[in-house]
């Protein structure tokens, strides 16, 4: 049972240096979304339930079990975003988009789903995701796909595996529908309670169900494509051969059909066998989708993908990171008595003017206190500002290795410091040069 001041099952604080490996992954993310001519879209983290109670389809699991939704004090229902499609739609829609123009966006931050946290699967968790909104086009979703196969280059996750598939246009609907529940219907008696309530419901929710008693029959279902008219036949090869070209290899999945409802056309997810991620391999996923918004009378259309962050450094094997081991400081300023402690500050500001990470005493304690607090910060350097030193106009400073000490004028203490730092092999010796 955890301690009250646990963080709720699901749910983590992230501390350095892990978030270091966070903020390399949402570094790389804009620059490779941003060469794709994609910007970014923050948008609310709550949003009124209708919007993916609509827009991601009333029987998906999501809508039907994971949501958080809540009525806030004006009676309003509202939900924490399950995912980032949706919020991103409607801020689009809010703002017009002129008929035949496209808008490409990306976002990144925390969705959450109330689903039975494991290693990779978490209650708040954090996707990177991309839309490029308001056309229909093969060349989009291929390159959607690329662009999300470079993102996963340049992270370095390896050993991935992206599968692919087309659900159709919603013209091929009706005939993939009545074929699957000739299918299934010979089936269902042996299947899950949950599929028996689909094959009425949404008999395309059957393919992505993971109970035990439905995988044979799942497994032996008619391949997508092979139902679907030759209009979508053809927008899905062309699709694939768009991915030939540009030399990015999948594998056809005849069933996927993703877990959320409004997509069509084609549907990828990208599979990584990393040791650390179990059974929640799947680290991106995504699609051409046309959502129906509350109060907008055309569907919304475009294609895009999320991957999950926390399954990204899974997959890269940062986890359980151990506590920092570079230096985190460059330079602590220790000020031997109360008195000196503003012209230690003083010293300090001008040190991280010239972009050095500084530590000041802010009491003037004993400098055996201040030492060992220079040790616990992992500092390379302590200024140390003494009565005399001061009257002089000059500093000590002392090498945390070594416990050498030269004194030096304080206006030479900067260069002095930059000079240390940069014959040593650590971050912010780089950062000065
Ligand atoms: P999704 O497949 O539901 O798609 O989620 C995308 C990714 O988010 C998953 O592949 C996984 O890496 C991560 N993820 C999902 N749930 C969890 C969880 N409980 N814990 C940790 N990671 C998780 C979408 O959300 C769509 N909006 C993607 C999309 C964008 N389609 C078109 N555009």
């Amino acid at each position: 049972m955890p301690g009250k001041m646990e963080p709720l099952p699901g749910t983590t604080d992230i501390w350095s240096p892990e978030t270091a490996a966070w903020v390399d992954i949402e570094t790389t993310a804009r620059a490779v979304f941003g060469r794709y001519a994609y910007g970014e879209l923050r948008t609310p983290i709550f949003e009124r339930t209708d919007l993916f109670v609509r827009g991601l389809g009333d029987q998906t699991e999501v809508v039907q079990k994971e949501m958080y939704s809540f009525v806030d004090r004006g009676g309003r229902n509202l939900t924490l975003r399950p995912e980032g499609t949706a919020g991103v739609m409607r801020a689009i829609a809010n703002q017009g988009l002129a008929e035949g123009t496209e808008k490409r966006v990306f976002y990144l931050g925390p969705m959450f789903r109330g689903e039975r946290p494991a290693a990779g699967r978490k209650r708040q968790f954090h996707q990177i995701g991309v839309e490029a909104v308001g056309r229909v086009s093969p060349a989009m979703d291929a390159e959607s796909i690329a662009m999300l196969i470079d993102f996963l280059a340049e992270i370095g996750v390896g050993k991935t595996r992206l599968l692919i598939n087309s659900k159709g246009a919603a013209a091929d609907r009706q005939a993939v529908d009545a074929a699957l529940k000739a299918y299934f219907a010979r089936h269902i008696d042996h299947m899950c309670e949950d599929c028996r309530r689909r094959l009425d419901g949404n008999v395309w929710r059957i393919l992505d169900c993971k109970a035990e008693p439905c995988q044979a029959p799942v497994a032996a279902a008619p391949a997508i494509v092979d139902l679907l008219g030759p209009a979508s036949q053809a927008y899905f090869e062309s699709v694939l051969s768009l991915l030939d070209k540009l030399e990015v290899p999948y594998e056809r999945a005849p069933r996927l059909v993703r877990g959320l409802d409004y997509y069509e056309h084609t549907v990828f997810e990208v599979l990584c066998d990393g040791e650390h991620l179990g059974a929640q391999n799947a680290i991106a996923g995504g699609g051409r989708y046309s959502i129906c918004l509350p109060g907008v009378k055309q569907p919304v259309v475009g294609v895009g993908f999320a991957a999950g962050v926390e399954r990204l450094l899974l997959a890269k094997g940062l986890v359980d990171l151990p506590p920092a081991s570079q230096s985190e400081v460059d330079v602590y300023v220790a000020a031997l008595g109360e008195a000196l402690v503003p012209g230690g500050m003083q010293i300090a500001r001008q040190l991280r003017q010239a972009g050095l990470r500084v530590m000041a005493e802010t009491e003037g304690r004993s400098l055996k206190a201040q030492l060992r607090t220079a040790d616990r910060v992992a500092a390379n350097l302590v200024a140390i500002l003494g009565d005399q030193e001061n009257d002089r106009g000059v500093i000590l400073c002392r090498s945390m290795d070594s416990s050498q000490q030269v004194e030096l004028p304080q206006a030479g203490l900067l260069d002095f410091v930059r000079t240390k730092l940069n014959n040593q092999p650590i971050a912010s010796a780089a950062r000065t040069a």
